[in-house]
């Protein structure tokens, strides 16, 4: 797979590590930075250029880190078709995969240890998606990023959305 990684400062040791694991697997890895622990920057631009990386086809899947993987997993997920999912271990890691179809996986440099983080991308890649009712669930999730899409609650109290009608 080719896979583009990128963290900040934070994560930029779990990132190498990571980006070396994944070269050894045999993976073609795009690193998109930062290149140093030693120079604070702003993790957003690496959340965002993992996801564009990945939304445009240029990459296959993408891996992001910061401190601790929420900021840029926020950032990740800003670009149309990134569905980017903090995981802290295998288990978090397949069902990354199987019910949320997870393009982009995230990881804290200061709250995942290396080899934890290696299982979790190793789970992460090679973990399907089970499709069936997650199917759906995905597509609410890419319904929302229509700007006329509108989700509302059905008396059974479940969330329908219906992507015609304009929000007001
Ligand atoms: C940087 O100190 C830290 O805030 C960042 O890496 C990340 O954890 C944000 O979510």
């Amino acid at each position: 797979m080719r896979i583009a990684v990128g963290s900040d400062h934070a994560g930029f040791d779990l990132k190498a590590t990571v980006a070396r694991h994944l070269v050894g697997a045999g993976h073609d890895v795009v690193d998109l930075g930062t290149d140093t622990s030693d120079v604070p920057v702003d993790y957003p631009r690496y959340g965002e250029a993992v996801g564009r990386a990945v939304a445009t086809g240029r990459a296959d899947g993408g891996v992001c880190v910061c401190g601790t993987g929420i900021g840029i997993s926020i950032a990740a997920n800003k670009v149309e078709g990134i569905r980017a999912a903090l995981v802290h271990d295998v288990t978090t890691a397949s069902f990354a995969r199987r019910h949320n179809d997870a393009n982009v996986a995230c990881l804290g440099g200061r709250t995942t240890g290396p080899a934890e983080a290696i299982d979790a991308i190793d789970t992460f890649f090679t973990t399907g998606f089970e499709g069936g009712r997650h199917q759906r669930r995905v597509e609410e999730i890419t319904g929302i990023e229509s700007p006329t899409a509108v989700t509302r609650a059905t008396p059974a109290g479940s969330l329908n959305r219906t992507s015609e009608e304009e929000v007001p």
